[in-house]
């Protein structure tokens, strides 16, 4: 456990995207601030209640919004961001559909719903269309009134269905 002063700083070890980063952070830094300081400036700010999403990293295997976790709380956490997905500039099939279903426009809550997406496909790999709309619940865009992102989804559990189909 890290006790600290509230007028001090803890140093804590984050792994981010397969890299190790120590920072020194007071114990009411915000994880979204952490992140976006660190460089991983696709982790967004939206709101400051919670709700739209727009921060939303991996961690630890979960979907979490970034701006509802203290930095000191993520200590020793694996994360990822969507800066973690594509392989040697290759995109992530997640991506590639959110592009070719044209899932964005401003791409403000882009990163989060990415992210939101990639833990929804490795929670239900065949969701309905209710599901996904249920899954993406905690992601808010102002743009594209969901539809496209919702057709992007599907055929990105179908790219990943076919990528597993083909590993076998
Ligand atoms: S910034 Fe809106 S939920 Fe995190
Ligand atoms: S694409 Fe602009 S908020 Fe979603």
């Amino acid at each position: 456990m890290i006790i600290v002063d509230k007028d001090q700083k803890a140093k804590i070890t984050l792994r981010i995207n397969g890299e190790t980063h120590e920072v020194e952070v007071e114990p009411r830094r915000l994880l979204v601030h952490v992140l976006r300081e660190l460089g991983y400036t696709s982790v967004h700010v939206g709101c400051d209640t919670s709700n739209c999403g727009a921060c939303t990293v991996i961690m630890n295997g979960r979907s979490v919004k970034s701006c509802t976790v203290l930095g000191i709380e993520a200590n020793g956490s694996e994360i990822t961001t969507v800066e973690g997905l594509s392989k040697d500039g290759k995109l992530h099939p997640i991506q590639e559909a959110f592009w070719e279903n044209h899932a964005l426009q401003c791409g403000y809550c882009t990163p989060g719903m990415i992210m939101e997406s990639y833990w929804l496909l490795k929670e239900k790999p065949n969701p309905t269309e209710e599901e996904i709309r249920e899954g993406i619940s905690g992601n808010l865009c102002r743009c594209t009134g969901y539809q496209n992102i919702i057709k992007a989804i599907k055929d990105a559990a179908a790219r990943l269905n076919q990528q597993a189909y083909q590993r076998l």
